[in-house]
């Protein structure tokens, strides 16, 4: 079985990324051959900085490793290493709806909430599907908000299928039981993210352990007292929800648990585990970042790996389209 996902080297990765991403990605990486791509193409399609752009693909390269992701058993790529990609998303806008494009809550909440929006902005669903179809993948691990984005991408699979013959798997979703949108700890009603939510609710993964747990102390509850899930308790069923998977326990054992105590033990106590939780992981990462020549080694290694992996899909999109072809070179 062929596992995908990608993630952007934009913004600073937080809690809701360790959740919805990079821990699923260490836990995916077990069921089969995995490809975990670094999508530098798709980070600008919002205005970027070029310096940025370089360095934190190299961060984030090192925190996939940092979290669990093994370059030698999986490949783990950068997206612009293997231009396969760049060629997939034009062959492949041939049969993406351009209405179906408009609807991408996505870019209506990106494109809201700027001046300037690309064209870039628009298609880069279709740059997602071309990454994930290139692989022939089984399952893709995303986290909740990126939902639209995979059934777009099966609706694309379908239609290159039907029109030009099987040439895709159609792939599908994997999300986390729990912790599919981490929710941010000052304004619970929007998901945590260093792009659109608050700082003081936003945990880092490279925050220190006391800013770690000053967040958690003072995160917004909600009225009444009670430590259970529910619809009218955002806060507590996200803090709820964290506290779950940093201890590996259901958010409904935690609920028993806490039966009886106050939302301040809560809080402290989803703290240390989350400190308890990234500790490790930020120790990993300083190491690893630290030495570029390795990273740098790594990366040529997955990218020689991802391009043997796509080449052969790439050759039949061409080849069913009609494209006249060259032969081997
Ligand atoms: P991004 O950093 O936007 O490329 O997202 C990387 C991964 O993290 C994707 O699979 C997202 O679905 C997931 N993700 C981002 N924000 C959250 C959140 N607040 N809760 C859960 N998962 C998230
Ligand atoms: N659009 C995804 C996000 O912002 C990142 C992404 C790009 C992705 N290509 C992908 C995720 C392919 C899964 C599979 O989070």
């Amino acid at each position: 079985m062929r596992i995908f996902s990608g993630i952007q080297p934009t913004g600073d990765k937080h809690l809701g990324n360790f959740i919805g991403g990079f821990r699923q990605y260490a836990q995916t990486q077990e069921l089969g051959e995995g490809y975990f791509c670094i999508v530098d193409l798709h980070s600008i399609t919002v205005e970027h900085d070029p310096r940025d752009l370089h360095d934190r693909t190299l961060d984030l390269f090192a925190m996939l490793i940092a979290t669990g992701l093994d370059p030698e058993r999986s490949t783990v790529f950068a997206q612009s290493h293997v231009t396969a990609h760049a060629e997939a998303c034009w062959l492949l806008s041939a049969v993406t709806s351009y209405g179906q494009l408009g609807r991408m809550t996505q870019f209506k909440d990106k494109a809201d909430r700027r001046e300037f929006v690309s064209a870039g902005l628009f298609t880069y669903p279709v740059l997602m599907a071309g990454d994930i179809l290139l692989y022939q993948t089984h399952r893709v691990p995303i986290g909740e908000d990126q939902r639209q984005h995979l059934e777009l991408a099966r609706d694309i699979a379908e239609r290159f299928n039907a029109r030009f013959g099987k040439t895709f798997v159609v792939p599908e979703g994997i999300y986390p039981d729990v912790g599919a949108r981490i929710m941010d700890l000052q304004e619970p009603m929007r998901k945590m993210s260093t792009t659109g939510g608050t700082e003081q609710g936003t945990v880092k993964l490279l925050d220190e352990p006391d800013t770690i747990r000053r967040k958690f102390r003072s995160a917004v509850t909600d009225s009444g007292r009670e430590i259970r899930r529910g619809d009218d308790k955002p806060g507590v069923s996200n803090l709820i929800d964290i506290l779950a998977v940093a201890t590996g326990r259901t958010p409904g054992e935690i609920e028993v648990a806490y039966d009886g105590s106050g939302y301040g033990d809560l809080k402290r106590d989803v703290g240390d585990a989350v400190v308890a939780l990234l500790e490790p992981v930020r120790g990993r990462y300083l190491e690893l970042r630290a030495d570029e020549p390795e990273l740098l080694r790594l990366l040529a290694l997955g990218a020689d790996k991802a391009r043997a992996a796509s080449t052969p899909t790439l050759e039949a999109m061409y080849e069913r389209m009609g494209f006249v072809r060259l032969g081997q070179p």
